[in-house]
């Protein structure tokens, strides 16, 4: 595809003499101001002459082709530049022809790898909405970066380690037989946790029987190992229903545990830099001078933390895989926890790739907007019921409004779970989410649903024609109005955006641009007849649509969201 800014750059520098005035040209707010500008004050210290003045010499020595660039202005000391349109429309056609699917792909991510630690909810403890958000926008940017090139790894950092383990042991040891922990594990080992909580708070001697299972899990004994592995076994059944729901994977499962025996390694690196220090018992990593508290490395009775776990972590991922980028998804309760590990790491004697390479990506909450929602547990919304009950509403829907619908079970799947995963990808993320049934299933609103009604609209627009027309037939001058050239502008930017969100961890940037396109594609199916008399103007009009077609979905595709072919 024509690179418009390059090319205008590459002119602009001939002139100029400036090299890097590729990032100096600006798309325009204001579309009235061309596609794109050169605010040339930026050039006044440089060339030592008042911005309207070289704006004017720069305009007069360009040469541009009048097939590429249709006219250049000057205002204000701004020199703007307007696209032929019927340029930009070929060149964008073209490239939906070429690459289908692959539109706005990139290989910047060539021989770049990036992990990815999301999801990694608790064992024994319920899959709640804020592990979904973490999932989602995990699995967002495990799509972004594959689709700009990179080798990607996902890891689902399981919280399968810890004290906790000691107490839910010392439970089933006491009760277990009184609970159906098969058929029910995470609710049942929850209630078991609770019961097993109440007792310690009573009875110091019970709590101490729990870190003696802990500590005997930590040195392999072997029923303690046993009985820890079949929860982490039921609860990883438990936990692949939601990951199946919303079609989610991992490439590894090493979660707390898998570090178990990486630990030693990282205390004798850190006592050997002679900043392990004793306090309160404890030894820690003292983060003062970055005003932090101190990273806890070992605790008092000498058991390793979740801090050392992801130091351990950091070790290996750094071996195993040798990545530029290790990113972190958790909500912003995290952040001083990934400081101090991120600082602390830099204590390793890790190549400084690694430790630069380390990313947080902290996200907001969700917050209800009515405080209520049905579930079994009380205030605990347990993600598995919420994605059942998005499909369930959207079910409902589908049987007043178009109960003769195929594959009804298979649409409300795609729809519930979309919507779910666009409310969640709609804002920044560390805003905190509103989650409000009513709004992520308006069909009319900056929705998931929204976005796979338009795309069915494509599909139903598409089947009319039943064929695709080939585009060397399709004559790009009539694709010149105002609602077309607007609709093929934005899809021209595709990859730019999705390179935007990669930049900034940030797949709500993709999200609003569908949002854009579909409204863009809706304006110019109000605007022009489709399916109409003049054959040349159908197959051009066919043509745009079936690229908005494979925009939407794979877009959509980035984010997570499947789309339906009928709904
Ligand atoms: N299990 C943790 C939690 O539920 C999240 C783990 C995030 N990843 C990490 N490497 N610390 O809060």
């Amino acid at each position: 595809m024509l690179d418009f800014k390059n090319i205008i750059a590459e002119e602009v520098k001939k002139v100029t003499n400036i090299d890097n005035i590729y990032e100096y040209i600006e798309v325009p707010a204001n579309k009235e101001m061309g596609d794109y500008s050169l605010p040339c004050f930026k050039l006044a210290r440089e060339l030592k002459k008042a911005p309207q003045m070289i704006a004017n010499d720069i305009k007069e020595q360009l040469k541009f082709e009048e097939e590429l660039i249709s006219k250049i202005e000057v205002v204000n000391g701004y020199l703007n530049f307007y696209i032929n349109p019927l340029a930009l429309v070929k060149t964008v056609l073209e490239e939906f022809s070429n690459k289908q699917s692959e539109f706005g792909n990139s290989n910047i991510g060539e021989n770049k790898t990036i992990v990815i630690d999301y999801s990694s909810p608790n064992i024994a403890k319920p899959f709640h909405i804020g592990h979904l958000r973490s999932t989602v926008i995990g699995n967002a940017l495990y799509n972004i970066y594959k689709f700009l090139g990179y080798n990607v790894i996902g890891i689902n950092h399981l919280g399968d380690y810890g004290t906790q383990f000691g107490k839910l042991i010392e439970g089933y040891k006491r009760w277990g037989k009184e609970y159906d922990i098969e058929s029910n594990p995470i609710d049942e080992l929850t209630k078991i946790y609770v019961r097993i909580n109440n007792l310690c708070k009573e009875d110091e001697s019970v709590l101490e029987e729990c870190r003696n299972n802990f500590k005997k899990l930590e040195d392999g004994d072997e029923y303690c190992t046993e009985l820890w592995q079949e929860f982490r076994k039921l609860s990883l059944k438990e936990f692949q229903r939601v990951y199946d729901l919303l079609d989610v994977h991992f490439d590894s499962l090493n979660g707390e545990a898998f570090y178990s025996d990486k630990m030693a390694e990282i205390v004798s690196i850190l006592e050997k830099t002679g900043k392990l220090v004793e306090s309160e018992g404890a030894r820690v990593i003292n983060l003062d001078e970055y005003d932090m508290p101190p990273c806890i490395i070992e605790k008092t009775n000498g058991s390793t933390t979740y801090a050392t776990r992801d130091l351990a972590a950091i070790m290996y991922r750094a071996r195993t895989y040798n990545f530029d980028k290790a990113i972190y998804v958790t909500s912003y309760e995290q952040i001083l926890h990934f400081k101090q590990v991120f600082e602390t790491a830099k204590l390793l004697g890790l190549d400084k790739k690694y430790t630069d390479g380390l990313i947080h990506v902290p996200f907001g909450m969700v917050q209800l907007k009515t405080g209520k929602m049905s579930t079994r547990e009380g205030n605990i919304i347990k993600l598995e019921d919420l994605l059942n009950e998005a499909i369930s509403r959207v079910s409902k829907v589908i049987e007043e409004k178009n109960s003769d619908l195929e594959n009804k079970e298979e649409v409300a799947k795609k729809v519930g779970i979309g919507a779910v995963i666009f409310n969640d990808l709609y804002n920044s993320r560390i805003k905190d989410e509103i989650f409000d049934w009513d709004t992520m299933l308006n069909f009319n609103g900056e929705t998931g649903p929204y976005l796979q009604y338009m795309y069915v609209r494509t599909n139903s627009i598409l089947e009319k024609v039943n064929k695709i027309p080939n585009i060397n037939t399709i004559n790009v001058e009539l694709l010149q109005d105002n609602a077309s050239v607007n609709l093929i502008k934005e899809m021209y930017n595709f990859g730019s955006i999705v390179k935007q969100a990669a930049d900034k961890n940030e797949p709500y940037i993709i999200s609003r641009y569908l949002i854009n396109i579909a409204q863009l594609f809706s304006s110019f199916y109000n605007e022009n007849k489709i399916i109409c008399d003049d054959k040349k103007m159908q197959e051009a009009r066919i043509y745009l649509t079936y690229c908005t077609n494979i925009l939407l979905k794979n877009g959509a595709g980035l984010l997570g969201i499947k789309m339906p072919d009928k709904m």
